[in-house]
């Protein structure tokens, strides 16, 4: 990581110690275990470092289109240093992430990344446009997580099985239980919104920055029109207003939101584990079977 600038010296050490839970790299291991019985090779360990690179990239530019202040239980690098020097950082640590793929003639796992950083870079736009607009739908709002989330855990997963097992058909058949896992994980994200539990990142900001998610959908397609309309015009026009957002996060949770989305959140997960019910009982299938149940159970 290190390189002859001194700011970006400093800003990368700064990142490389205040590492995340490092989920995705135990998708790559367990899921390149599952399919191989144990074996994993350099493409793996690489594969699971490109991933996780790419991942903070994606953080540090989310932070500064989500405008958050917080991550990983510190400032984030556009509190600290401003959009301008974020957005750079997070271009570096991208093109870092590729050229460990590309250094290493790792070109079919750099296809399989490559597909996500579009995906999410997508995704994240898709979710901007129906914020503008206010007029997502639970669709829409599953293609926008699917996209900006749940291609990075697919892309995980089927890129676990490409390290050791190359065009087999575990390579498919992992990209789409990744994808399902996914989706599991981004709902759990959004319902941590809702709390107020200390997640090291900030909570109740997705109102404020106009972003619909599933307990609200939900609340919105089931109460009286005229709770509709306050709850449009509450995000339309006071979504700045501390009181106000509590008050619309406090009629989410009564209209029984969150809990439709505890049980969205489920039906992805048991997908996902009916999808391993042909892989043989081993310790890896285990391991992994506990990293399905932590990413909705997970504190943080
Ligand atoms: C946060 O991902 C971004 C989302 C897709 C919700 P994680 O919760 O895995 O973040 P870290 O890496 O552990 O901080
Ligand atoms: C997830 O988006 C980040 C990416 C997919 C790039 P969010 O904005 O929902 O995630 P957090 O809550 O900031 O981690
Ligand atoms: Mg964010
Ligand atoms: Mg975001």
């Amino acid at each position: 990581m290190s390189s002859r600038v001194a700011l970006l010296n400093r800003i990368t050490h700064y990142v490389v110690n205040r590492k995340g839970k490092q989920m995705r790299p135990m998708f790559v291991f367990l899921v390149a275990k599952m399919v191989s019985k144990g074996e994993v090779n350099d493409r793996t360990y690489r594969g699971a470092s490109v991933i996780e690179l790419i991942h903070t990239a994606t953080l540090v530019h989310d932070d500064v289109v989500d405008d958050s202040n917080r991550r990983r239980g510190f400032f984030s690098i556009n509190a600290l240093w401003k959009n301008k020097i974020a957005v750079l950082v997070g271009d570096f640590l991208l093109s870092k992430g590729l050229l460990l793929s590309i250094d290493n003639n790792d070109f079919d796992l750099l296809k399989i990344i490559s597909v996500a950083v579009r995906e999410m870079s997508e995704g994240e736009l898709l979710q901007i446009e129906k914020a503008r607009k206010l007029d997502i739908t639970e669709e829409i709002y599953y293609e926008i997580i699917r996209q900006k989330t749940a291609t990075l855990i697919a892309a995980c997963c089927s890129l676990g099985a490409a390290s050791v097992k190359p065009d087999s058909e575990h390579v498919e058949r992992m990209r789409e239980f990744g994808e399902l896992i996914g989706m599991a994980f981004q709902i759990k994200d959004d319902l941590f919104d809702y709390g107020d539990e200390k997640i090291g990142k900030p909570t109740g900001i997705d109102i404020k920055e106009q972003k619909m998610t599933l307990p609200l959908i939900y609340t919105l397609n089931n109460c009286s029109e005229k709770k509709r309309r306050w709850l449009i015009n509450s995000i339309k026009n006071h979504n700045k207003d501390k009181k106000r957002v509590k008050e619309v996060i406090q009629f989410v949770k009564d209209s029984g939101g969150l809990d439709y989305a505890v049980k969205q959140m489920k039906m992805y997960q048991e997908k996902a584990f009916s999808m391993l019910e042909n892989y043989p009982a081993s310790p890896y299938k285990s391991s992994l079977e506990i990293m399905m149940n932590y990413v909705i159970d997970r504190k943080k």
